[in-house]
């Protein structure tokens, strides 16, 4: 009796021990390397994000605008059909139509793709030099690629909308 006692107590401490590790490994965030890291709770993958987070919110639409637009103006396959237009008007609706399709709390309020484009002439190449303009400007704002793609396979199908020159 008093040799199986000590052997026990070292088994019920052995047993308690291992509990505590294994709680705390169950208490840990997911993403987080506990004790590593100077902000241990957060997510070390940014696609865990929703997507419209990734693109850094509303701010976030709203700078990478900004440089999409300067991208357009800058490119001389697109320029041509911007330097006339109302390029702040356009960034606007661009965040707010953004925002939707990225699913964030907005409402796009803008004319729809087929009138507010008819009668541009704009063929494939103009369409791809849009989306590359478009590209540049996330690669730029670090947009994570998976989100980029999001985004990009809900415009592509606009182009049936938008592409009017054979
Ligand atoms: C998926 C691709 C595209 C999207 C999502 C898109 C979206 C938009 C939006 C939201 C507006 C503003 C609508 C409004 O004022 O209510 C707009 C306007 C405009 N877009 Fe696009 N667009 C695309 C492709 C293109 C392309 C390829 C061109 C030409 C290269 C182009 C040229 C223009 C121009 C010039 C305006 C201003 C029209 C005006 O002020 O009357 N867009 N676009």
């Amino acid at each position: 009796m008093y040799k199986i006692l000590p052997c026990a107590l070292l088994l019920a401490a052995g047993l308690m021990a291992g509990t505590t590790v294994s709680a705390q490994t169950a208490m840990q965030p997911a993403g987080s390397n506990a004790g590593g890291d100077a902000y241990p709770t957060a997510p070390r993958d940014p696609s865990l994000k929703p997507v419209f987070e990734q693109f850094g919110g509303k701010p976030g639409l709203v700078a990478l605008m900004n440089d999409f637009m300067d991208n357009l103006m800058a490119d001389p396959v697109t320029r041509p059909f911007f330097q006339n237009a109302d390029r702040e008007h356009i960034k606007v609706e661009l965040v707010d139509q953004f925002c939707v399709i990225l699913d964030g709390p907005c409402s796009y309020t803008g004319k729809d793709m087929a009138s507010v484009h008819r009668g541009m002439n704009v063929d494939r190449a103009d369409f791809n030099a849009l989306v590359e303009d478009l590209q540049k400007a996330m690669s730029k704002h670090d947009i994570p690629f998976r989100a980029q793609n999001k985004l990009l396979a809900k415009l592509a199908p606009m182009n049936r909308q938008i592409i009017t020159k054979p």
